[in-house]
């Protein structure tokens, strides 16, 4: 159970079998802290040599060597022998080795307020791609942490690591930063932000290195008919720290996540807005927090719970007007619910936490009138009666992580861009809620049943005239949301059945974007505690992610490595990619009350399947994983590669 505090800062357990729980809700712990006060001091065994390799699984990415593999758990070279290898830049000076940078190389031990912060100065070669491998290795124990990226004021990418084990683990993940290529054409402050602490209990320091790799495959790994050019531009959206060397991210609900852009381009003729957010302390399983009227039911028996409701929105507003939202996809970190889910196959976006695209070219002509705007992220759950009203509420509890960015396509310097602002504001969503509460016979709060639905749509036209095009723009979203979720035995155990789904689509004179996703959730956990303090976890945790993406994307597919080396031709007239996978998982965790040891297995299959879709006719299949783990060892591991089986 996830809300259950193992092991404070107070406390320093032998185990033979480490895996943190994490834990905010502050109430039901200080019994368990107590419990474990006279625990005896870790007594670790001969180590293993080899860190264990954990992984995230995920299609290959495009690098010089073609369609890569993205952790040492896959043979480097994923692609069949007639994959043609593309060529890393050149240096200026004519060398022929690839035109690679380290970035950093860095240990982060007693890291809160102490980011990682370097000067980068782009390399002296021609490029117009560029993919990053970050990898660590850590020893001991810790929990799952959060690493943010950026580059100036701008964040580039949201991670999370890994829980390590004793003898250690390593884990390696390579990240397409092709769509950030005007910030690598320019000098930046590099703040690698990874908020980590070590002391007598939390032993694991993570030692990092981040290498950039620079090479062309222009023309090469073009899809969609090879009309995409990175954006012009990246506007921040943050609290532009970066020159002070620190994280630029704003801490919402302690802080309004608004940023005003005094000098948006007159020339823009395409915005996309991304938003990055990441829930924490009371947000992190947000998915599985209560009615907000029944965040006291349990009290007595279990402590607060976590309120606002299981749905959450994240609001996008120009100048206060809400421009699109983003219902987050519920991403599992290495400690959630129960550690021994995630090791060594980590959580779906676990290392690499998506960004929702929001085309915001229909704001344009309001954008581009040379006036300062503001731009804004908000995120709302529900606010309720305790019986079947709900509304959007103005907050959440503590806390997300959020940063924004605004990549923008420019015309000619002195094209302005004018047009008519469609109608704005959109109807509230549709939300139908019921729950039921029942009691013991004295009268204790014993379960709460829930179930929720939730649906929106969105549109917004306007008519846009850029210095090419003129015509209508049109942005526009529809989604769904269901949770049927309930806390049963006093406020120990959590049931959740959840799905959303949605489409988004921009279309314009020039643009097409579409992309449909759908994310299903189920988790089934307990938690019992014995008089003695004796602790005993159980979860079962099913969870897929289906993905279609076509047209003028702002980050890559995925395709690029296939395209690039020929395994699928640019004439093949591909539409977009999917991306199909489900993980079923279940684990178990034991700690007896004096904390003296803990031990805990689980067990992992994963399915994961991309692929190209085609105009007509079903998609075809790229790449397929088929992986299994029990106990921190794989037990079956099949990779086929446009058909074909490879062998690790
Ligand atoms: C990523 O970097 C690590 C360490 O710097 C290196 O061992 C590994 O081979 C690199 N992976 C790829 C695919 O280049
Ligand atoms: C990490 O680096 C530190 C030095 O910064 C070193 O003492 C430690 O052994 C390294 N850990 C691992 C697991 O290699
Ligand atoms: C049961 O839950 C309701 C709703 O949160 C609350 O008003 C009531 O005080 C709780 N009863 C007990 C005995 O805790
Ligand atoms: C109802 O639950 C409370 C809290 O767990 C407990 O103290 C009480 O004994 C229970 N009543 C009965 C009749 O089981
Ligand atoms: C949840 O898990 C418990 C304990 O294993 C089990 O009794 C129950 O049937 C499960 N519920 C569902 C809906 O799977
Ligand atoms: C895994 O979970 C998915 C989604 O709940 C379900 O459709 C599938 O049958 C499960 N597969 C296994 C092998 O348990
Ligand atoms: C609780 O843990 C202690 C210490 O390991 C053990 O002696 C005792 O039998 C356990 N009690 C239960 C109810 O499991
Ligand atoms: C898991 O593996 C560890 C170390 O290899 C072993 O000691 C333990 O007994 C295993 N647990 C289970 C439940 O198989």
């Amino acid at each position: 159970m996830k809300r259950v505090l193992l092991f404070s800062l107070f406390t320093a357990a032998a185990w033979t079998h480490p895996g943190e729980v994490r834990s905010y809700a502050v109430h039901p712990f200080a019994k368990f802290k107590n419990l474990a006060s006279g625990a005896n001091t870790a007594s670790i065994t001969a180590s293993a040599p080899t860190p264990l390799e954990c992984f995230q699984v995920a299609e290959p990415v495009l690098t010089p060597l073609g369609a890569t593999r993205r952790d040492t758990s896959q043979p480097p070279a994923l692609a069949p022998a007639d994959q043609k290898p593309i060529e890393a830049a050149a240096d200026s000076a004519g060398a022929s080795s690839p035109c690679a940078v380290v970035l950093m190389e860095h240990t982060f031990a007693n890291s809160y307020g102490a980011p990682f912060v370097g000067n980068y100065t782009p390399p002296k070669c021609d490029f117009d791609h560029v993919v990053i491998n970050f990898t660590t290795l850590v020893r001991g124990r810790q929990f799952d942490r959060t690493g943010v990226m950026y580059l100036g004021d701008a964040e580039v990418w949201r991670t999370s690591t890994a829980e390590p084990t004793s003898y250690g683990i390593r884990w390696e993940w390579l990240k397409d930063m092709t769509a950030f290529q005007s910030l690598w054409k320019q000098p930046q402050t590099l703040v690698f932000d990874l908020e980590n602490i070590v002391d007598n209990t939390y032993t694991g320091l993570l030692n990092t290195t981040l290498t950039a790799t620079f090479f062309q495959a222009a023309g090469k790994s073009k899809v969609n008919g090879g009309r995409y050019h990175p954006a012009d531009l990246i506007i921040p959206i943050s609290q532009h720290l970066g020159a002070a060397g620190k994280p630029s991210q704003f801490v919402y609900p302690a802080q309004q996540a608004t940023d005003t852009v005094e000098d948006f381009p007159r020339n823009a003729n395409r915005a996309v807005f991304t938003v990055d957010v990441k829930g924490q302390g009371n947000e992190e399983f947000w998915w599985s927090n209560v009615p907000q009227s029944a965040a006291h039911a349990f009290d007595a028996t279990y402590g607060e719970y976590p309120g606002y409701s299981p749905f959450r929105e994240v609001q996008v507003l120009v100048d206060g007007h809400l421009a699109g939202v983003s219902w987050p996809f519920p991403v599992i970190y290495t400690g959630g619910v129960v550690p021994q889910l995630n090791r060594p196959i980590v959580g779906i976006q676990a290392f690499d936490i998506s960004e929702h695209e929001i085309d915001i070219s229909p704001f344009l002509p309001l954008l581009c009138d040379g006036e300062p705007h503001t731009f804004e992220i908000k995120i709302v759950g529900l606010d309720d009666d305790g019986k079947s009203a709900a509304v959007l509420s103005t907050t959440t509890d503590d806390e997300w992580y959020v940063t924004g960015k605004i990549f923008v396509w420019l015309d000619d310097e002195r094209s302005v861009t004018t047009g008519t602002l469609g109608a704005l504001d959109p109807t509230p969503p549709i939300i139908t809620l019921s729950q039921h509460l029942t009691q013991n016979a004295t009268g204790a709060n014993e379960t709460i049943e829930y179930s929720l639905f939730v649906s929106r749509k969105l549109s917004i036209t306007s008519h846009v005239k850029t210095q090419n095009d003129q015509g209508a723009v049109t942005w526009s979203q529809w989604l769904t949301y269901s949770n049927k979720g309930g806390v049963f035995n006093f406020g120990d155990d959590n049931l959740n059945s959840f799905y959303i789904s949605g489409a988004d689509a921009a279309t314009g004179p020039s643009t097409t974007y579409a992309t449909s996703y759908a994310y299903p959730l189920f988790s089934n956990s307990t938690a019992d505690v014995s008089p003695q303090g004796n602790l005993t976890l159980w979860a079962q945790l099913d969870q897929g992610l289906h993905v279609e993406v076509s047209g003028d994307a702002v980050f890559p597919t995925g395709l690029e490595g296939f395209v690039a080396t020929g395994i699928v031709s640019a004439k093949d007239a591909i539409r977009g990619s999917v991306l199909s996978t489900w993980r079923n998982g279940t684990a178990n965790y034991y700690r007896p009350g004096d904390n003296s040891y803990s031990i805990g297995a689980g067990r992992t299959h994963q399915v994961f399947s991309f692929g190209a879709v085609n105009p007509s006719g079903p998609a075809t299949q790229l790449y397929h994983r088929d992986v299994s783990a029990y106990n921190d060892t794989i037990t079956a591991d099949h990779v086929k590669v446009a058909g074909r089986g490879v062998t690790g």
